[in-house]
């Protein structure tokens, strides 16, 4: 294994980790989809889509869809108790739980919350964190902040959405590209020289808001009868520019970090992108220099699920043999904000 750099020691500090004497590490991973698929044929019933548009724009073959009645939490608690028992952790052992979601069981109270309580995870903290497609990293980028500073020991990082509750399925546009997942994963402290979470660069571009928005989701329009009846309550999106803005972002952020950290592309064992579109991570490999071989790409199966591809990605690659004790990851996110980030690590403990 390529010998690490030291943390902190590069330009741009602010977006990365400072030296410490702990270092945060990803112990583990666990995941809960739904048991329905919903096939490209099936969507094809809904809207005027077809299997063959589908796939080459997309990467997309099927998603898979809660059942009316499911929570965001239902599926978060099975992730969370699959990630705590790989890990050989006790609920009780927790000092805190971070939801990245946007589709939380409500707004008021935090996911976290529910998660808490239904795991027994007596001990631990709880809120939610919301930043679209980006949530998982900043989540992870919070947690570690956290256990770097010595004020917890273990964190569990929950990333999952139930994008079924805020898709339109009339709008050929977005209801392909979505499905409904969740996953977690074990934030740990180890010492500061050991595997772990190396660095981590985040931006965000308010200016572009418009782009990727649920309108009527908050303060800012409520849900009046008018606003529901023109559909405001779901997910729109400007399919070209946030394409264009996440491939080029996607790459510019790696590139950033790898750079700041005094990396290259050679040391990426895996490379896992945020699943919205194979025609954004393809490119992105591309511009990085890493082979399709070292990519972890699953959105064939699970399409975007939003918060929750990352740890999906991540638990597709253990369990194809690709992620073990001392894989080095590069992660990148692209979403609604627009946000953008990357992190880099070694894998387990
Ligand atoms: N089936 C058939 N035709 C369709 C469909 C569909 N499901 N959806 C759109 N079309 C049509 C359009 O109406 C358009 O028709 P027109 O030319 O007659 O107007 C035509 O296909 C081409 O549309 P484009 O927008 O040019 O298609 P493009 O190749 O750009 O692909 C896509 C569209 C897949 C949405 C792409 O732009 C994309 O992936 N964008 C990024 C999505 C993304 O990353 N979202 C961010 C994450 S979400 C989050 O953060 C919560």
């Amino acid at each position: 294994m390529t010998e690490l750099p030291a943390p902190g020691d590069h330009p741009k500090a602010g977006h990365r980790r400072t030296p410490g004497a702990r270092r945060a590490r990803c112990v583990a991973v666990g995941t809960a989809l739904p048991e329905r698929r919903l096939t490209n044929a099936d969507l094809a019933k809904l809207v005027d889509t077809s299997d063959e548009w589908i796939v080459t724009r997309t990467g997309i073959r099927e998603r898979r869809m809660a059942d009316p009645g499911t929570a965001l939490s239902d599926l978060a608690v099975v992730a969370a108790r699959e990630c705590l028992d790989r890990a050989g952790i006790q609920a009780d052992q927790l000092d805190g739980i971070i939801c990245a979601t946007i589709t939380g069981d409500h707004v008021m109270p935090a996911t976290a919350n529910i998660i808490q309580h239904r795991i027994g995870a007596r001990r631990a903290w709880g809120y939610d964190l919301l930043n679209a497609c980006n949530g998982f990293l900043a989540a992870l980028n919070t947690a570690a902040a956290f256990v770097e500073a010595g004020r917890a020991e273990r964190i569990l990082v929950v990333g999952g959405d139930l994008m079924s509750s805020l898709v339109d399925f009339r709008d050929r546009n977005t209801c392909v590209l979505f499905g409904d997942g969740c996953g977690a994963v074990l934030v740990e402290a180890g010492p500061g020289d050991g595997y772990g979470l190396i660095g981590f660069e985040m931006h965000s571009d308010g200016g572009s808001a418009a782009d990727l928005i649920v309108p009527c989701s908050g303060s800012a329009l409520p849900a009046t009868a008018d606003a529901l009846a023109r559909g405001e309550q779901f997910l729109k999106q400007n399919g070209k520019a946030v394409f264009q803005q996440a491939v080029r972002r996607m790459a510019e952020v790696s590139t950033s970090l790898l750079d700041g950290l005094g990396l290259t592309s050679a040391d990426i064992d895996l490379l896992v992108p945020h699943q919205a579109n194979l025609r954004i991570i393809q490119p992105t490999a591309e511009r990085l220099g890493v082979p399709m071989e070292k990519v972890v790409v699953n959105i064939d199966r699970v399409a975007n699920t939003t918060a929750g591809t990352i740890p999906l990605a991540l638990a597709d690659a253990e369990a194809s043999g690709r992620l073990h004790q001392g894989t080095r990851v590069l992660l990148v996110a692209f979403g609604g904000g627009l946000t953008w980030g990357a992190a880099y690590l070694t894998w387990g403990r």
